[in-house]
């Protein structure tokens, strides 16, 4: 039973009169999924998202928290840029928000003042938007002072850089995981754990895409680091370019079958933390774009719950395991009480799932504004049939009950 937005009650028979009683006999009750990653591209670019809408396909999705990026128009790099965005969301989201703050090499100030924020982020190399913090100096300085949590887009921007002027002229796709390649991610992500070693800074790494770091962070990873993946790393890789081309176009990019093996295998023993989905709408038009005009970047807040699930009821991981991979892990890594878990006294952040009906990912079906999704034809079971944001229905069977707000997110770390 909930009230006041929290979880009241739990208990096999409960003799009170709600205002409304939901059916969940056959169903599977799960705690709302918290996306830590994800890029609604409001302010700036609406066109392709906008909070409203990313939330609405977060909570279809059993998403009822979300973690959003600072590469909006203009960057969220101070605190009046943040506080805008939290205006925006206070107006539109049905989902809960948290948001980051966007690391430049001079606006240090910020980074450790602009409040509230779930952390720093660093783009290491320079992707969807104009932030990048490449120069050691610059990086140094972050890490060397304040306290908060830094994530890390790691990839790194000279190798990038080199790279792409020995591929100049190629239109394949498929070198987008060569010219960003393992050695890239594994370069900058050994260059952001040493300066959180020197500093003893927290540290956050955001999409490990490689075995090469799964193996690095195997050997060496501190207590107060952690690393996430998402599904595109998980379920696709360079065969998929093939089939989908420049659709599947990411940073860090897609990569070989043993880098999937080796990051599920990271993910089962702990080496990575949790899952986040870096949902990053582009259109479909820009999206077919010939490479290397195409954005980079993928839907996927609405889908990784049910891909999740369908490869549990494959048995190939365990609900303990996804409970721990998209609920309870990513609220204690940045500290957000309350969430994560069905407990008395929790927010009755919740997820009524369908774990009988087999349904294919249709485009046509997609809430967010873009409309596509890389995983389009897959059969996959665990659908929400209903989503609670504090206490209240915010999707119900396929359509959003209006009305319910989603609220700022709290950080203790
Ligand atoms: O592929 C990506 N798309 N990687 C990022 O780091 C940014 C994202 C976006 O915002 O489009």
């Amino acid at each position: 039973m909930c009230s006041n937005g929290m979880i009241d009650r739990i208990d096999a028979q409960i003799d009170v009169k709600a205002d409304e009683e939901i059916d969940a006999e056959g169903k599977l009750l799960l705690p709302g999924v918290i996306d830590p990653q994800v890029h609604f591209r409001e302010p700036g670019k609406e066109r392709k998202e906008g909070l409203g809408s990313g939330s609405r396909a977060a909570v279809k999705g059993g998403v009822t928290s979300f973690l959003e990026m600072p590469n909006t128009d203009p960057p969220t790099t101070s605190q009046a840029a943040l506080d805008d965005k939290l205006r925006r969301a206070a107006r539109t989201c049905v989902a809960n928000y948290g948001f980051f703050i966007g690391a430049t090499p001079d606006n240090l100030e910020e980074l450790n003042n602009a409040k509230p924020v779930c952390g720093i982020k660093i783009f290491m190399a320079a992707s969807t938007g104009n932030l990048l913090v490449d120069r050691e100096a610059d990086l140094e300085r972050i890490f060397a002072n304040g306290d908060r949590l830094i994530a890390v887009h790691a990839e790194d921007q000279a190798r990038i850089r080199k790279r792409q002027a020995e591929f100049r002229g190629c239109t394949d796709v498929a070198v987008h995981s060569e010219i960003r390649d393992n050695e890239c991610a594994l370069r900058a992500t050994e260059r952001a754990l040493a300066l959180s070693k020197k500093y003893r800074r927290r540290l956050h790494i955001l999409h490990l895409s490689t075995r090469d770091e799964v193996e690095l962070l195997r050997r060496d990873k501190p207590p107060w680091v952690t690393a996430e993946v998402i599904p595109n790393h998980l379920f696709l890789n360079i065969n998929d370019y093939a089939k989908q081309g420049t659709l599947v176009q990411m940073n860090p990019p897609i990569r070989t079958a043993q880098d999937n093996a080796a990051l599920w295998s990271g993910l089962h023993d702990g080496v990575i933390d949790f899952i986040a989905t870096d949902h990053a709408p582009h259109t479909l038009e820009e999206k077919r774009r010939p490479y290397p005009e195409s954005p980079a970047g993928m839907p996927g807040v609405e889908t990784s719950l049910p891909l999740m699930l369908t490869r549990m009821l494959a048995g190939r991981c365990t609900l303990a395991e996804i409970l721990k991979w998209m609920c309870n892990g990513p609220a204690r890594a940045y500290g957000i009480p309350k969430k994560g878990s069905i407990l008395e006294g929790h927010d009755a952040d919740l997820t009524l799932v369908d774990t009988e009906t087999f349904r294919p990912v249709r485009n046509e079906d997609m809430f967010t504004k873009v409309r596509w999704s890389p995983f389009q034809g897959m059969e996959l079971t665990g659908w929400p049939v209903y989503t609670l944001v504090g206490g209240r229905v915010a999707y119900d069977k396929g359509t959003i009950r209006e009305g319910v707000l989603g609220k700022p997110l709290q950080f203790e770390n």
